[in-house]
Protein backbone atom coordinates (compact mmCIF):
# COMPACT_ATOMS: atom_id res chain seq x y z
CA UNK A 1 0.00 0.00 0.00
CA UNK A 2 1.17 3.23 -0.87
CA UNK A 3 2.24 5.88 1.96
CA UNK A 4 0.82 8.56 -0.07
CA UNK A 5 -1.78 9.30 2.26
CA UNK A 6 0.53 10.13 5.12
CA UNK A 7 2.30 13.10 2.90
CA UNK A 8 -0.88 14.46 2.25
CA UNK A 9 -1.28 18.46 3.40
CA UNK A 10 -3.77 19.34 6.52
CA UNK A 11 -5.23 22.45 7.11
CA UNK A 12 -7.00 23.65 10.02
CA UNK A 13 -7.67 27.37 10.22
CA UNK A 14 -5.02 29.10 9.39
CA UNK A 15 -2.47 25.97 10.01
CA UNK A 16 -1.07 24.64 6.94
CA UNK A 17 0.68 21.30 7.27
CA UNK A 18 2.65 20.04 4.81
CA UNK A 19 2.31 16.10 5.44
CA UNK A 20 0.21 14.34 8.21
CA UNK A 21 3.24 13.05 9.76
CA UNK A 22 3.19 14.24 13.95
CA UNK A 23 6.41 13.64 16.20
CA UNK A 24 5.26 12.78 19.25
CA UNK A 25 6.48 14.66 22.21
CA UNK A 26 9.33 12.68 24.21
CA UNK A 27 11.35 14.52 27.04
CA UNK A 28 15.23 14.09 26.12
CA UNK A 29 16.57 15.51 29.20
CA UNK A 30 19.20 17.69 26.80
CA UNK A 31 18.68 21.24 27.84
CA UNK A 32 20.45 21.77 30.94
CA UNK A 33 19.46 24.64 32.80
CA UNK A 34 16.02 24.45 31.27
CA UNK A 35 17.88 26.39 28.09
CA UNK A 36 17.01 24.44 24.58
CA UNK A 37 20.85 24.86 22.76
CA UNK A 38 22.23 24.23 19.49
CA UNK A 39 21.86 20.57 19.91
CA UNK A 40 17.95 20.49 20.68
CA UNK A 41 18.06 23.14 17.81
CA UNK A 42 19.25 20.87 15.10
CA UNK A 43 17.36 17.72 16.56
CA UNK A 44 14.11 19.09 15.80
CA UNK A 45 15.13 20.85 12.19
CA UNK A 46 16.44 17.86 10.82
CA UNK A 47 12.90 15.84 11.73
CA UNK A 48 11.33 18.91 9.97
CA UNK A 49 13.98 18.98 6.90
CA UNK A 50 13.11 15.12 6.75
CA UNK A 51 9.42 15.77 5.83
CA UNK A 52 7.61 16.29 9.19
CA UNK A 53 5.12 18.15 8.92
CA UNK A 54 4.12 19.20 12.74
CA UNK A 55 6.72 18.68 15.44
CA UNK A 56 4.85 18.93 19.46
CA UNK A 57 8.08 19.69 21.15
CA UNK A 58 9.22 16.83 24.02
CA UNK A 59 7.18 18.40 27.59
CA UNK A 60 8.17 21.58 28.26
CA UNK A 61 7.25 23.22 31.25
CA UNK A 62 5.52 26.26 32.31
CA UNK A 63 6.59 28.29 35.01
CA UNK A 64 5.44 27.29 38.27
CA UNK A 65 7.76 26.02 40.99
CA UNK A 66 6.42 22.91 41.02
CA UNK A 67 6.19 21.46 36.97
CA UNK A 68 8.86 20.56 36.59
CA UNK A 69 9.84 16.36 37.77
CA UNK A 70 12.92 15.56 35.63
CA UNK A 71 16.63 16.78 35.19
CA UNK A 72 17.58 19.02 31.91
CA UNK A 73 14.05 19.27 30.93
CA UNK A 74 13.40 22.51 28.64
CA UNK A 75 11.62 25.22 30.40
CA UNK A 76 9.16 26.95 29.10
CA UNK A 77 9.79 30.56 30.81
CA UNK A 78 12.81 32.94 31.63
CA UNK A 79 14.50 34.54 28.63
CA UNK A 80 17.03 32.52 27.48
CA UNK A 81 14.47 29.22 26.80
CA UNK A 82 12.12 31.48 25.29
CA UNK A 83 15.11 32.60 23.03
CA UNK A 84 16.28 29.16 22.79
CA UNK A 85 12.87 28.02 21.60
CA UNK A 86 12.41 30.80 19.29
CA UNK A 87 16.09 29.38 17.35
CA UNK A 88 14.00 26.21 17.36
CA UNK A 89 11.20 27.57 15.77
CA UNK A 90 13.08 29.66 12.78
CA UNK A 91 15.13 26.68 12.48
CA UNK A 92 11.97 24.32 11.90
CA UNK A 93 10.10 26.98 9.83
CA UNK A 94 13.06 27.46 7.35
CA UNK A 95 12.62 23.80 6.66
CA UNK A 96 8.86 23.84 5.68
CA UNK A 97 7.62 22.25 9.04
CA UNK A 98 5.21 23.24 11.68
CA UNK A 99 5.31 23.27 15.46
CA UNK A 100 4.06 23.34 18.81
CA UNK A 101 5.90 23.21 22.02
CA UNK A 102 4.29 20.86 24.41
CA UNK A 103 3.40 22.28 27.71
CA UNK A 104 3.57 20.47 30.86
CA UNK A 105 2.87 20.60 34.53
CA UNK A 106 4.36 17.52 36.18
CA UNK A 107 2.04 17.44 39.49
CA UNK A 108 2.01 15.27 41.97
CA UNK A 109 5.05 12.96 40.36
CA UNK A 110 7.13 15.34 41.16
CA UNK A 111 9.72 14.60 44.11
CA UNK A 112 11.51 17.37 46.34
CA UNK A 113 15.25 17.65 45.61
CA UNK A 114 14.28 17.80 41.46
CA UNK A 115 14.95 21.20 40.11
CA UNK A 116 14.81 24.21 39.97
CA UNK A 117 14.14 24.70 43.77
CA UNK A 118 15.29 20.94 45.32
CA UNK A 119 12.82 22.25 48.67
CA UNK A 120 9.53 22.32 46.45
CA UNK A 121 7.33 18.99 46.63
CA UNK A 122 4.74 17.81 43.93
CA UNK A 123 1.94 19.87 43.64
CA UNK A 124 -2.07 17.81 42.87
CA UNK A 125 -4.60 17.72 43.36
CA UNK A 126 -4.58 15.58 47.03
CA UNK A 127 -1.64 15.99 49.91
CA UNK A 128 0.34 13.44 50.54
CA UNK A 129 2.32 13.15 53.26
CA UNK A 130 5.45 10.84 54.14
CA UNK A 131 6.62 9.99 57.32
CA UNK A 132 4.85 13.14 58.59
CA UNK A 133 6.79 15.61 55.44
CA UNK A 134 4.51 16.76 52.71
CA UNK A 135 5.53 14.77 49.45
CA UNK A 136 3.08 16.61 47.42
CA UNK A 137 1.04 19.53 48.26
CA UNK A 138 -2.96 19.88 47.85
CA UNK A 139 -3.76 22.51 45.56
CA UNK A 140 -5.36 24.90 46.57
CA UNK A 141 -8.04 27.48 44.75
CA UNK A 142 -5.08 30.28 44.87
CA UNK A 143 -2.70 27.13 43.21
CA UNK A 144 -4.81 26.17 40.64
CA UNK A 145 -5.58 29.74 39.52
CA UNK A 146 -1.30 30.58 39.23
CA UNK A 147 -0.59 27.07 37.68
CA UNK A 148 -3.45 28.01 35.01
CA UNK A 149 -2.24 31.36 34.35
CA UNK A 150 0.90 30.02 34.12
CA UNK A 151 -0.27 27.86 31.09
CA UNK A 152 -1.99 30.77 29.51
CA UNK A 153 1.03 33.01 29.90
CA UNK A 154 3.33 29.90 28.14
CA UNK A 155 0.52 29.57 25.84
CA UNK A 156 0.87 33.67 24.58
CA UNK A 157 4.80 33.37 24.76
CA UNK A 158 4.52 30.69 22.34
CA UNK A 159 2.43 33.06 20.12
CA UNK A 160 4.46 35.66 20.22
CA UNK A 161 7.63 33.54 19.65
CA UNK A 162 5.67 32.17 16.11
CA UNK A 163 5.01 28.66 17.20
CA UNK A 164 2.29 27.17 15.28
CA UNK A 165 -0.22 26.36 18.10
CA UNK A 166 0.20 24.93 21.64
CA UNK A 167 -0.51 21.22 23.12
CA UNK A 168 -1.52 21.14 26.56
CA UNK A 169 -0.37 17.74 27.78
CA UNK A 170 -3.23 16.10 29.42
CA UNK A 171 -1.94 12.70 29.56
CA UNK A 172 -0.54 10.21 31.29
CA UNK A 173 -1.12 10.66 35.11
CA UNK A 174 0.11 14.14 34.83
CA UNK A 175 -1.20 17.31 36.53
CA UNK A 176 -3.91 17.63 34.42
CA UNK A 177 -4.50 14.51 34.16
CA UNK A 178 -4.47 13.81 38.33
CA UNK A 179 -7.64 15.79 38.13
CA UNK A 180 -9.99 14.05 35.49
CA UNK A 181 -8.73 10.68 37.22
CA UNK A 182 -10.57 9.76 39.85
CA UNK A 183 -7.53 7.11 41.23
CA UNK A 184 -5.62 11.09 41.84
CA UNK A 185 -8.61 13.43 42.30
CA UNK A 186 -11.33 12.59 45.56
CA UNK A 187 -11.30 16.38 45.84
CA UNK A 188 -14.90 17.53 47.55
CA UNK A 189 -14.77 20.75 46.32
CA UNK A 190 -15.73 21.86 42.70
CA UNK A 191 -12.72 20.32 41.33
CA UNK A 192 -13.68 16.78 42.58
CA UNK A 193 -16.36 14.54 42.38
CA UNK A 194 -17.70 13.57 39.03
CA UNK A 195 -15.74 13.50 35.23
CA UNK A 196 -17.44 16.53 34.42
CA UNK A 197 -16.18 17.99 38.22
CA UNK A 198 -12.80 16.69 37.77
CA UNK A 199 -12.81 18.13 34.08
CA UNK A 200 -13.19 21.64 35.49
CA UNK A 201 -9.42 22.00 36.06
CA UNK A 202 -8.70 21.59 32.46
CA UNK A 203 -11.37 23.32 31.57
CA UNK A 204 -10.64 26.66 33.14
CA UNK A 205 -7.20 26.07 31.49
CA UNK A 206 -8.22 25.46 28.08
CA UNK A 207 -10.53 28.71 28.53
CA UNK A 208 -7.72 30.57 29.78
CA UNK A 209 -5.21 29.44 27.27
CA UNK A 210 -7.92 30.33 24.64
CA UNK A 211 -8.24 33.90 25.97
CA UNK A 212 -4.86 34.12 26.32
CA UNK A 213 -4.50 33.76 22.60
CA UNK A 214 -7.18 34.84 21.09
CA UNK A 215 -9.02 32.92 18.16
CA UNK A 216 -7.68 31.16 15.33
CA UNK A 217 -4.56 30.20 17.46
CA UNK A 218 -4.45 26.10 17.38
CA UNK A 219 -4.92 24.36 21.08
CA UNK A 220 -3.89 20.78 20.71
CA UNK A 221 -5.08 18.84 23.85
CA UNK A 222 -3.35 15.23 24.70
CA UNK A 223 -5.36 12.50 26.96
CA UNK A 224 -4.95 9.37 27.62
CA UNK A 225 -7.69 6.60 28.69
CA UNK A 226 -3.93 4.63 30.82
CA UNK A 227 -1.95 6.36 33.51
CA UNK A 228 1.64 5.76 34.29
CA UNK A 229 0.53 5.13 37.70
CA UNK A 230 -1.55 2.01 36.19
CA UNK A 231 -1.58 1.16 32.72
CA UNK A 232 -4.99 -0.04 32.72
CA UNK A 233 -6.82 3.01 34.02
CA UNK A 234 -9.46 4.21 32.17
CA UNK A 235 -11.33 7.81 31.94
CA UNK A 236 -14.27 5.93 30.19
CA UNK A 237 -15.82 3.20 29.57
CA UNK A 238 -17.99 3.69 26.84
CA UNK A 239 -18.86 5.96 24.01
CA UNK A 240 -20.93 7.88 25.59
CA UNK A 241 -19.08 8.41 28.54
CA UNK A 242 -16.12 9.43 25.99
CA UNK A 243 -18.66 12.18 24.29
CA UNK A 244 -19.56 13.94 27.71
CA UNK A 245 -16.10 13.90 28.49
CA UNK A 246 -14.94 15.71 25.49
CA UNK A 247 -17.54 17.65 24.37
CA UNK A 248 -16.58 20.25 27.03
CA UNK A 249 -13.38 20.09 26.63
CA UNK A 250 -14.05 21.05 23.11
CA UNK A 251 -16.06 23.51 23.85
CA UNK A 252 -13.67 25.69 25.81
CA UNK A 253 -11.27 26.36 23.06
CA UNK A 254 -9.64 22.89 21.52
CA UNK A 255 -9.01 22.61 17.62
CA UNK A 256 -7.50 19.28 17.77
CA UNK A 257 -7.39 16.58 20.07
CA UNK A 258 -4.04 13.91 20.62
CA UNK A 259 -5.34 10.66 21.74
CA UNK A 260 -2.66 8.90 23.26
CA UNK A 261 -2.72 5.14 22.91
CA UNK A 262 0.14 2.48 23.43
CA UNK A 263 -0.84 0.54 20.36
CA UNK A 264 -3.06 2.52 17.31
CA UNK A 265 -4.49 -0.63 16.03
CA UNK A 266 -6.71 -1.69 19.29
CA UNK A 267 -10.16 -1.32 19.17
CA UNK A 268 -10.82 1.45 22.22
CA UNK A 269 -14.59 -0.31 22.92
CA UNK A 270 -16.29 -3.30 22.36
CA UNK A 271 -18.36 -3.85 18.97
CA UNK A 272 -16.41 -1.01 16.81
CA UNK A 273 -12.85 -1.73 15.25
CA UNK A 274 -12.51 2.33 15.99
CA UNK A 275 -9.31 3.41 18.00
CA UNK A 276 -9.28 6.57 20.53
CA UNK A 277 -8.64 8.74 17.85
CA UNK A 278 -11.35 7.32 15.84
CA UNK A 279 -14.07 7.67 18.50
CA UNK A 280 -12.71 11.28 19.64
CA UNK A 281 -13.12 12.40 15.90
CA UNK A 282 -16.68 10.95 15.60
CA UNK A 283 -18.03 11.76 18.68
CA UNK A 284 -16.56 15.88 18.60
CA UNK A 285 -16.28 16.46 14.82
CA UNK A 286 -12.46 17.59 15.60
CA UNK A 287 -9.70 16.83 14.31
CA UNK A 288 -7.61 14.04 15.78
CA UNK A 289 -4.17 12.55 16.02
CA UNK A 290 -3.32 9.09 16.95
CA UNK A 291 -0.18 7.77 18.45
CA UNK A 292 0.79 4.41 19.62
CA UNK A 293 3.69 2.13 17.94
CA UNK A 294 3.25 3.40 14.71
CA UNK A 295 6.19 1.70 12.72
CA UNK A 296 7.37 -0.29 15.86
CA UNK A 297 6.48 -3.93 16.69
CA UNK A 298 6.83 -3.25 20.17
CA UNK A 299 5.31 -0.20 22.34
CA UNK A 300 7.18 2.21 24.26
CA UNK A 301 6.31 1.77 27.81
CA UNK A 302 8.44 -1.80 27.39
CA UNK A 303 11.56 0.11 26.70
CA UNK A 304 11.37 2.61 29.32
CA UNK A 305 12.83 -0.46 32.69
CA UNK A 306 16.28 -1.30 31.33
CA UNK A 307 16.24 -3.57 28.73
CA UNK A 308 17.56 -4.27 25.75
CA UNK A 309 15.07 -5.28 23.52
CA UNK A 310 14.62 -3.67 20.24
CA UNK A 311 12.30 -2.62 18.24
CA UNK A 312 11.93 -3.56 14.71
CA UNK A 313 10.44 -1.55 12.07
CA UNK A 314 6.93 -3.17 11.15
CA UNK A 315 4.70 -2.98 8.26
CA UNK A 316 2.09 1.03 8.40
CA UNK A 317 -0.37 -1.07 6.15
CA UNK A 318 -2.88 -1.12 8.94
CA UNK A 319 -2.42 2.72 9.78
CA UNK A 320 -2.21 3.64 6.31
CA UNK A 321 -5.90 1.61 6.11
CA UNK A 322 -7.32 3.89 8.75
CA UNK A 323 -5.55 6.61 7.59
CA UNK A 324 -7.30 6.23 4.51
CA UNK A 325 -10.93 5.52 5.90
CA UNK A 326 -10.52 9.06 7.44
CA UNK A 327 -10.67 7.37 11.22
CA UNK A 328 -7.92 10.01 12.10
CA UNK A 329 -6.14 13.19 10.44
CA UNK A 330 -2.96 12.96 11.79
CA UNK A 331 -0.22 10.52 13.03
CA UNK A 332 2.27 11.15 15.35
CA UNK A 333 5.59 9.12 15.90
CA UNK A 334 7.53 8.56 18.53
CA UNK A 335 10.30 6.25 19.04
CA UNK A 336 10.74 5.33 15.18
CA UNK A 337 11.65 9.20 14.86
CA UNK A 338 13.33 9.52 17.89
CA UNK A 339 15.83 7.03 16.53
CA UNK A 340 15.79 7.59 12.70
CA UNK A 341 15.33 11.55 11.99
CA UNK A 342 14.76 10.53 8.33
CA UNK A 343 12.06 8.02 9.48
CA UNK A 344 9.35 9.95 6.97
CA UNK A 345 11.66 10.77 4.07
CA UNK A 346 12.23 6.50 3.88
CA UNK A 347 8.88 5.82 4.08
CA UNK A 348 7.94 8.50 1.46
CA UNK A 349 10.91 6.98 -1.12
CA UNK A 350 9.79 3.12 -0.21
CA UNK A 351 13.34 2.75 1.72
CA UNK A 352 11.74 0.80 4.32
CA UNK A 353 14.66 -1.26 4.73
CA UNK A 354 17.03 1.11 5.45
CA UNK A 355 14.52 2.13 8.60
CA UNK A 356 16.47 2.34 11.98
CA UNK A 357 15.19 -0.24 14.90
CA UNK A 358 14.71 1.16 18.26
CA UNK A 359 16.49 0.41 21.28
CA UNK A 360 17.08 2.04 25.13
CA UNK A 361 20.60 2.89 23.68
CA UNK A 362 18.61 5.89 21.27
CA UNK A 363 17.96 7.94 24.80
CA UNK A 364 21.44 8.11 25.28
CA UNK A 365 22.39 10.76 22.30
CA UNK A 366 20.19 13.71 20.54
CA UNK A 367 21.17 12.55 16.78
C1 LIG B 1 11.77 8.80 25.53
C2 LIG B 1 10.31 9.14 25.55
C3 LIG B 1 9.88 10.31 26.15
C4 LIG B 1 8.52 10.66 26.16
N1 LIG B 1 8.13 11.87 26.67
C5 LIG B 1 6.85 12.28 26.54
C6 LIG B 1 6.47 13.61 26.88
O1 LIG B 1 7.28 14.47 27.29
N2 LIG B 1 5.17 13.95 26.75
C7 LIG B 1 4.23 13.06 26.28
O2 LIG B 1 3.06 13.42 26.18
N3 LIG B 1 4.57 11.81 25.93
C8 LIG B 1 5.86 11.40 26.01
N4 LIG B 1 6.23 10.16 25.56
C9 LIG B 1 5.22 9.30 24.89
C10 LIG B 1 5.28 9.51 23.36
O3 LIG B 1 4.82 10.80 23.00
C11 LIG B 1 4.43 8.49 22.60
O4 LIG B 1 3.09 8.65 22.96
C12 LIG B 1 4.86 7.07 22.88
O5 LIG B 1 6.26 6.93 22.75
C13 LIG B 1 4.18 6.09 21.93
O6 LIG B 1 4.59 6.35 20.60
P1 LIG B 1 5.66 5.38 19.87
O7 LIG B 1 5.15 3.99 20.09
O8 LIG B 1 5.60 5.81 18.42
O9 LIG B 1 6.97 5.59 20.50
C14 LIG B 1 7.57 9.79 25.56
C15 LIG B 1 8.02 8.59 24.97
C16 LIG B 1 9.36 8.27 24.94
C17 LIG B 1 9.78 7.00 24.24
Amino acid sequence: MSAQALFKPFQLGSLELPTRVVMAPMTRSFSPGGVPNSKVIEYYRRRAAAGVGLIITEGTTVDHKASNGYPNVPHFYGEAALAGWKKVVDAVHAEGGKIVPQLWHVGSVRRIGTEPDASVPGYGPMEKLKDGQVVVHGMTHQDIQEVIAAFAQAAKDAQSIGMDGVEIHGAHGYLVDQFFWEGSNQRTDEYGGSLAKRSRFAIELIQAVRAAVGPGFPIIVRFSQWKQQDYSARLVQTPEALGEFLQPLADAGVDIFHCSTRRFWEPEFDGSPLNLAGWTRKLTGKPTITVGSVGLDGEFLQFMVNTDKIAQPASLEKLLERLNNDEFDLVAVGRALLVDPDWAQKVREGREQDILPFSREALTTLV
